[in-house]
């Protein structure tokens, strides 16, 4: 990330704001005795830990006045954190107070961003009590209609492709997005993206082909995926990754995810998250084309006349309301793995699980549709992801399993193959004692993927020398982790998992240290949403097309059936999000 940098912004100053050079003056004591300023003036530094790494701040101060605050953030996230952090100095200049929330989204990154200005403003003598009384007042924005060929509704992965092909063809496209930051979900993705007979595939000599691919994703769904959309999906994944790489993504290594015959996940070459590099590949696109993102926008309602869509309505944060009247409407807003109430309405079985979702997953499309009579497909088919962090929801990539990792239980035993689906693998977790077990992975694993490396940096793996120590970790009999090390050991060495038939053996674990990571399942995937055809028209509860309106990525239901591979919802927004686009562009020439 660049080095951020803000002035201050004297036009923002609010009438509070000037209040504060009363209310935050410094407070004398017998080390600083002259008490008239808010201030020391110069400049003072502090660092606190972010989302990555560490976030560093240089405060510039004169008696009176925060001048100036740059920001070192450079391993955060840019899409996610940039714009939290560039908000957050906005608030802080144009207040000169400390009454800042963190951003939706991007809390790590923002409260790092917050405490070390708290932490640079005390050393420079100021009473930060006072300070975070003082809150920014923003105006009521008045926003009046707007007009665009085709109007989007979220900026995640699948409404940025959409844009993305909408806009190259010449179209005036409008995105709203609801949150403070781009990306939804898609910001989250890690484990990749599946493709099939890739050039990348043919590089590392991986054979594999279309046909096995739809017949994975078939099984993985329990053959209750829509035959046509799944068939549409396969077929045009190669072009979605090699779309991606012309984009600039860099998704040059495969890896094997659950329930995949062959190795077909694509990741950046050095095995970091994919979602990041996907949103930002979009976004700066997007900035080249000149497509307009409504920011912390909501949309609230479908417009249509006589059956056909005719844009939307939308609400601004602070409650203004204006419509956007578009020829053509997409529905990208995602799933609803974040809306507990809606989880426990389709799957009162599933309450009490933490989610790995963002905050915005909470399947505002599926309602916006089904207000225009759209039908859903799938609805109550949600996933839980077998590896998420019990204290906080956060997911750790099957990657890691299909890199090499086993899971143990607490008592220190192997319990199934790894790499089967996720439904499978969850409910094998969650049939060991306290619903817990833990990833073994090891310092040649740390080595070759970066995502495990964030994690240990994190602070989420417990590092042990050896397996003593991983024993010590899990709470099990040292002798139970040995014996259970030394038979997988054979089956890596011997090429057969007689235990748990696991066919995919390419790291021995057999040195240390050990990275040991505690998982439980979390809900992860709603499969279900609103229905469409192959050409993404969203189809109405008499089985009609829904002229104007179209839907794709999360938000849909049918590609993935009752349960989706690991990798796949990552081709299903790229190819359905372009084909969106696409199909708007083609009805509008019409
Ligand atoms: P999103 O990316 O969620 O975007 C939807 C956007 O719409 C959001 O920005 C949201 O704020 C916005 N929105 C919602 N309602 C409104 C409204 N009313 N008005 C305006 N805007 C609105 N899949 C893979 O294939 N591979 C992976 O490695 C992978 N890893 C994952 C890891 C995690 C932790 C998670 C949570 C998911 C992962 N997935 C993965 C799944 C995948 O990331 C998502 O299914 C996919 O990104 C969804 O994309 P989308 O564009 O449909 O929705
Ligand atoms: O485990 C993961 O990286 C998640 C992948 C997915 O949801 O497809």
């Amino acid at each position: 990330m660049k080095k951020m940098q803000k002035l201050f912004a004297l036009a923002l100053i609010s009438v509070m704001a000037l209040g504060a050079f009363g209310c935050g003056a410094k407070e004398e004591t017998p080390e600083n005795p002259s008490a008239e300023g808010i201030f020391t003036p110069g400049t003072y530094t502090a660092e606190e830990t972010g989302h990555n790494g560490p976030v560093k701040v240089t405060v510039t101060v004169t008696e009176n006045e925060i001048e100036k605050i740059e920001v070192d953030a450079a391993e955060e996230t840019p899409a996610i954190a940039e714009p939290a952090i560039d908000g957050i100095i906005d608030d802080i200049l144009a207040s000169q107070g400390l009454g800042v929330d963190a951003v939706t989204g991007a809390t790590v990154s923002s409260n790092a961003v917050i405490a070390a200005v708290t932490a640079a403003l005390k050393e420079a003598g100021a009473d930060i009590e006072a300070l975070k009384q003082i809150k920014v007042e923003k105006e009521k924005t008045e926003v009046s209609d707007k007009e665009a060929d085709i109007v989007i509704i979220g900026a995640g992965g699948a409404g940025m492709s959409a844009a993305v092909e909408a806009a190259s063809a010449g179209k005036s496209v409008i995105i709203v997005e609801k949150m403070p930051i781009v990306g939804g979900n898609t910001n989250r993705a890690t484990g990749g993206i599946n493709a099939s007979e890739t050039s990348i595939q043919e590089t590392e000599g991986i054979e594999d082909s279309t046909d096995t691919y739809y017949d994975d994703t078939f099984k993985g769904g329990k053959e209750e995926n829509d035959p046509e959309l799944l068939r549409v999906m396969v077929e045009n994944s190669a072009s979605a990754v090699d779309w991606l790489n012309e984009l600039g993504a860099g998704l040059t290594r495969v890896s094997l995810s659950g329930g995949a015959t062959n190795p077909r996940i694509h990741t950046p070459a050095d095995g970091s998250a994919v979602g990041p590099v996907v949103v930002e590949v979009l976004q700066n696109r997007l900035k080249e084309l000149g497509v307009e993102i409504l920011m912390e926008t909501t949309v609230t309602k479908i417009l249509e006349e006589e059956g056909q869509a005719t844009g939307v309505e939308a609400a601004t944060i602070d409650g203004s309301t204006f419509l956007i009247k578009a020829d053509a409407v997409i529905i990208a807003a995602g799933g609803f793995g974040a809306n507990s109430d809606m989880v426990e309405s389709f799957r009162p079985d599933l309450v009490g699980f933490s989610t790995t979702n963002h905050a915005g997953a909470t399947g505002d499309g599926i309602e916006l549709g089904q207000a225009v009579n759209a039908a859903l497909d799938d609805i109550e088919h949600i996933q839980i992801h077998p590896t998420t962090d019990p204290e906080s929801g956060y997911m750790f990539t099957e990657g890691l399993r299909g890199d090499g990792a086993i899971l143990l239980n607490t008592e220190g035993k192997r319990f199934t193959d790894e790499l089967l689906t996720r439904d499978v693998v969850s409910a094998n977790i969650l049939k060991q004692t306290g619903g817990i077990a833990y990833l073994v992975t090891n310092e040649v694993m740390k080595e070759e993927n970066a995502a495990l490396a964030g994690y240990i940096k994190k602070g989420y793996a417990v590092e042990c020398e050896t397996l003593k120590d991983v024993a010590e970790a899990i709470g099990a009999e040292e002798a139970a982790v040995t014996e259970t090390m030394s038979k997988y050991l054979d089956a890596v060495t011997s090429g057969t998992d007689e235990e748990f038939g696991r066919t995919h053996l390419t790291q021995s674990l057999e040195e240390g240290p050990y990275y040991i990571l505690k998982v439980t399942p979390g809900i992860h995937h709603t499969m279900g949403g609103l229905k469409i055809d192959t050409e993404t028209h969203v189809i109405n509860v008499d089985g009609e097309i829904i002229k104007g309106l179209y839907a794709a990525g999360e938000v849909t239901g049918g590609v993935h059936g009752a349960n989706r591979i690991g990798g796949n919802a990552m081709t299903d927004i790229i190819v359905f999000g372009r084909i969106a686009g696409q199909t708007a562009v083609n009805e509008l020439n019409r």
